[in-house]
C-alpha cells in the first residue's frame, strides 16, 4: 500500500458554513439505494435505456413534503450501468414543463451527445442521444446543462449515477454487489426551510460561494444508515452538491483506501484517512470493517460533522483483501503536448469569468485538433480584489471540469499532484491562487464546454467553450 502515512489529500479548502447534523430523522433510516436502470436490449454489446425527467415530492423531513426533481422518480435517478464497447441509446423524455439537457458528465462521446447546453430537451420532448463507450471502467455521473439553470435543476434532485465496467473492473477482486458491499453513494447539501421546502433563491452569500446548504441528504436520506458484513465494503461517492467541497473521514480514525478517480481505477490503492471532494468530483473507496464485530458501527463524516451511519450487523464467512495494485495507467509526457492553453478563472459573485469572459453560446472560445495531446494551465487569481476587501470571502476555489474528456494532472504549485489525483480525471479543484497543469488528449470531434462546477458560479457565466475538429 502506498501513501499511508502522508496526507494525500490536496491543500484543504475552506468551506464558510459547515454543515450541521440532522437530528430529527434518527430512528433507523436506511440508506436508500439507487436502482441499476434496466437495459431494454438483451443483445449483447448494445444497451438502451429509457429515462423520464419529472418532478416529485420527497419526504426528506418526517412529516414535510419537499418539492423535487428526478429522473424516473422523485429524486436522483437510477444507476446507468454500461459496458466498455456498448453501443448505448437513451431515450430521455422531459416531463417538467420547463427545458433541461442531459450532460453525460465524464463520458468521452462527441459534441452533439454531450448534452451539453446545445442540447436542449424542449418540455414535453424526447432527446434521443446514441454513442458506443469508449473508456475504461469508471463512476461518471449525468445532470442536468441548461444554461444559466444547471444550479437551480441538480440542487433539486437531478442528478444520476453512470457506471462502465470493463474486463479489468471484472477481474478485480473488490466488492461488486450492487447495494450489498458496493454502494453508491450521492451527496448533495440543503438548505430546507421550516416547511420543508428546498427553494433555489439565492442570497448575496450564495452569488458569492456557490449555494451551500446546512444538511447532508444522502441518496435522498438524513443521516441514513446503512447495513453492512464485517467485511470489506466499497463505497462509489459522488459529490453532487452545488458548491459545497467535503472532507470525508470515519469517526474511528479509520484508515481507507482509495481506488479510484473520476475516469476509473488509480494504478494502486491509496490509504488515507481523509480525502477532499470537490464538487462533481468521484472517488470509489475502500473500507475494511474485518475488525469490526457484529453490532458495531463506524461514522462516515464530513470534517466532523456526521453524514452516515454503517452498521456491522453480520459476521462475515469469507476475507476479502485491499488489492494494491489496480490497473495500468498509460504515460503522458509534458513534451509530447503540441500546445500550451491558460485558463485564469477570476472576478466574484456575478462577475466570475475565465480569461476574463464569461459564457457567451454563439463563441468558440478555443479551437483544437483532434487527437492531439495538449498542456492546459488553470490558475485562481479570485483571492483579493472587491470580494477580499469587503471581507464577503477569504477564499474563492473553483473546481474546473472539461468536457468529452479524461484528463491527468501533471502539476499541482509546480510539484506533482498527490497519488491520489495522479489517475484519469474530468474535474479538479484550483484553490485560491494556486496553478494545476494538465494533459489532454483530445479524441472526440465537436463542441464542448469547459467550466467552474460551482453550478452557481456556471451559471453567472464562469464557462467557456472548445470546438475539436
Ligand atoms: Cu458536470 Cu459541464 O458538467
Ligand atoms: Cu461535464
Ligand atoms: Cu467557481
Amino acid at each position: 500500500m502506498i501513501g499511508a502515512d502522508e496526507d494525500v489529500s490536496r491543500n484543504e479548502v475552506s468551506t464558510d458554513d459547515p454543515l450541521i447534523s440532522n437530528n430529527q430523522n434518527e430512528n433507523g433510516n436506511k440508506l436508500p439505494i439507487p436502482p441499476l436502470l434496466e437495459n431494454k436490449n438483451s443483445e449483447e454489446g448494445k444497451a438502451e435505456f429509457d429515462l423520464e425527467v419529472q418532478s416529485g415530492k420527497t419526504e426528506f423531513i418526517k412529516g414535510k413534503e419537499t418539492d423535487t426533481l428526478g429522473y424516473n422518480g422523485d429524486y436522483l435517478g437510477p444507476i446507468i450501468k454500461v459496458n466498455k464497447g456498448d453501443d448505448v441509446k437513451v431515450n430521455v423524455k422531459n416531463t417538467l414543463d420547463e427545458q433541461t439537457t442531459v450532460h453525460w458528465h465524464g463520458l468521452e462521446v462527441i459534441g452533439e451527445m454531450d448534452g451539453g447546453p446545445h442540447q436542449v430537451i424542449n418540455s414535453n420532448s424526447t432527446w434521443k442521444p446514441q454513442f458506443t463507450i469508449d473508456q475504461p471502467a469508471s463512476t461518471l455521473w449525468y445532470h442536468p446543462h441548461l444554461l444559466d439553470k444547471t444550479g437551480e435543476q441538480v440542487y433539486k434532485g437531478l442528478a444520476g449515477l453512470f457506471y462502465i465496467e470493463d474486463e479489468v473492473s471484472s477481474k478485480l477482486d473488490i466488492p461488486k454487489e450492487h447495494g450489498v458491499d458496493d454502494i453508491p453513494l450521492v451527496i448533495q447539501d440543503k438548505r430546507f426551510t421550516e416547511n420543508g421546502d428546498v427553494s433555489y433563491n439565492l442570497n448575496m452569500r450564495d452569488r458569492m460561494n456557490g449555494l451551500l446548504g446546512d444538511t447532508a441528504v444522502i441518496n435522498g436520506a438524513i443521516s441514513p444508515e446503512l447495513d453492512v458484513k464485517n467485511e470489506v465494503i466499497r463505497l462509489r461517492l459522488l459529490n453532487g452538491s452545488n458548491a459545497r467541497d467535503y472532507k470525508f473521514n470515519f469517526n474511528d480514525n479509520n484508515e481507507f483506501n482509495q481506488i479510484a478517480s473520476d475516469g476509473g481505477f488509480l494504478e494502486e490503492s491509496v490509504a488515507m484517512k481523509n480525502l477532499s471532494l470537490a464538487p462533481a468530483e468521484r472517488a470509489e473507496i475502500l473500507l475494511d470493517l474485518s475488525e469490526y464485530k457484529s453490532g458495531e458501527q463506524v461514522t462516515l463524516r464530513d470534517s466532523n460533522n456526521n453524514l452516515m451511519t454503517i452498521n456491522v450487523v453480520e459476521e462475515s464467512s469469507t476475507k476479502k483483501n485491499i488489492p494494491e495494485k489496480l490497473v495500468e495507467i498509460e504515460d503522458y509526457n509534458r513534451t509530447d503536448a503540441v500546445r500550451s492553453r491558460e485558463f485564469v478563472m477570476s472576478g466574484m459573485g456575478p462577475m466570475v469569468n475565465i480569461n476574463g469572459k464569461q459564457m457567451d453560446m454563439n463563441r468558440i472560445d478555443e479551437k483544437i485538433n483532434v487527437d492531439e495531446l495538449e498542456e492546459w494551465v488553470i490558475s485562481n487569481e479570485s483571492s483579493g480584489g472587491m470580494g477580499g476587501m469587503m471581507g464577503m470571502m477569504d477564499s474563492t476555489p473553483h473546481p474546473f471540469h472539461v468536457h468529452g474528456v479524461q484528463f491527468r494532472i501533471i502539476e499541482r504549485n509546480g510539484a506533482k499532484p498527490p497519488i491520489n489525483e495522479q489517475g484519469w480525471k474530468d474535474t479538479v479543484m484550483v484553490g485560491n491562487d494556486e496553478e494545476v497543469k494538465i494533459l489532454i488528449n483530445f479524441t472526440k470531434k465537436g463542441e464542448f464546454m469547459y467550466h467552474c462546477h460551482i453550478l452557481e458560479h456556471e451559471d453567472a457565466g464562469m464557462m467557456g467553450q472548445f470546438l475539436v475538429e
